[in-house]
């Protein structure tokens, strides 16, 4: 097992542990950052926003992208990513894939060919109530690229709360693969509260399975974990 399991109660200082972690990769030269989007990354990227940290020479690949809402849509990843820290914070370069394509499938393939032209130093990632990273559902193969998925109901009935109604939450998503994920050289995921219980447990102490995606991180030689949940109870 080489996942590194951070258990911080705290909010506050987990979400500073995860800029400190971030501040480090800066300080040691590492200048691509794959970025995560949903509600436990809102704390990291605030503290980012009223940071000093300067990213204008860096370069940044997001996860993943709704399709079939236009990037303009408050809940597109593009604006979430562009509120939440370009505005404030600009790289010189932010990729996301882009759900408005005409092929989507084409875009997928794009966006694997560019993600294999850059070397992803450090990578963030949320998690899914049913252990899926990035939108790669239970299922997905570890040898995954960069593709497009149907999301699952319980991946759109979790993400409802973003969208006035479950019928606006988009079906489909382009997503980094695992095997994609699994090429950066670092990997940091953020699972907070409750409902994180069983994928951070099943990540821990689980049998690596495509059936629980995120147990791919356990065959990665530099995975931290920071958590507020404490697996012993
Ligand atoms: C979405 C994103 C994931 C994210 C997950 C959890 O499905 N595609 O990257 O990890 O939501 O989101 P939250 O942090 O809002 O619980």
């Amino acid at each position: 097992m080489v996942v590194k399991l951070e258990v911080i109660n705290e909010l506050d200082s987990l979400y500073n542990r995860a800029v400190e972690l971030i501040t480090e990769q800066l300080n040691n030269g590492a200048n691509t950052f794959g970025l995560a989007t949903g509600g436990t990354m809102l704390p990291l990227y605030e503290k980012i926003r009223q940071s000093d940290l300067d990213f204008s020479n860096c370069i940044s690949v997001n996860l993943d992208e709704y399709v079939g809402i236009a990037q303009s849509h408050p809940e597109s990843y593009r604006s979430f990513m562009n509120t939440q820290l370009f505005d404030a914070k600009p790289f010189k370069q932010s990729y996301l894939p882009n759900g408005e394509a005409n092929n989507v499938q084409e875009e997928a393939q794009n966006y694997e060919n560019l993600l294999k032209s850059l070397t992803l130093d450090f990578q963030l990632l949320g998690i899914g109530e049913n252990g899926h990273i990035g939108f790669n559902e239970p299922g997905t193969a570890f040898t995954s690229e960069t593709h497009v998925v149907k999301l699952t109901e319980s991946t759109r009935k979790a993400n409802a709360r973003f969208f006035d109604s479950i019928d606006e939450v988009p079906k489909e998503a382009i997503t980094m693969g695992i095997a994609s994920i699994l090429r950066a050289k670092c990997i940091v995921l953020i699972a907070v509260g409750e409902k994180k219980r069983a994928a951070l447990e099943a990540l821990v102490y689980g049998e690596v399975t495509e059936d629980i995606p995120v147990t791919c991180l356990q065959q990665h030689p530099n995975v931290i974990v920071l958590t507020d949940l404490d697996l012993s109870k």
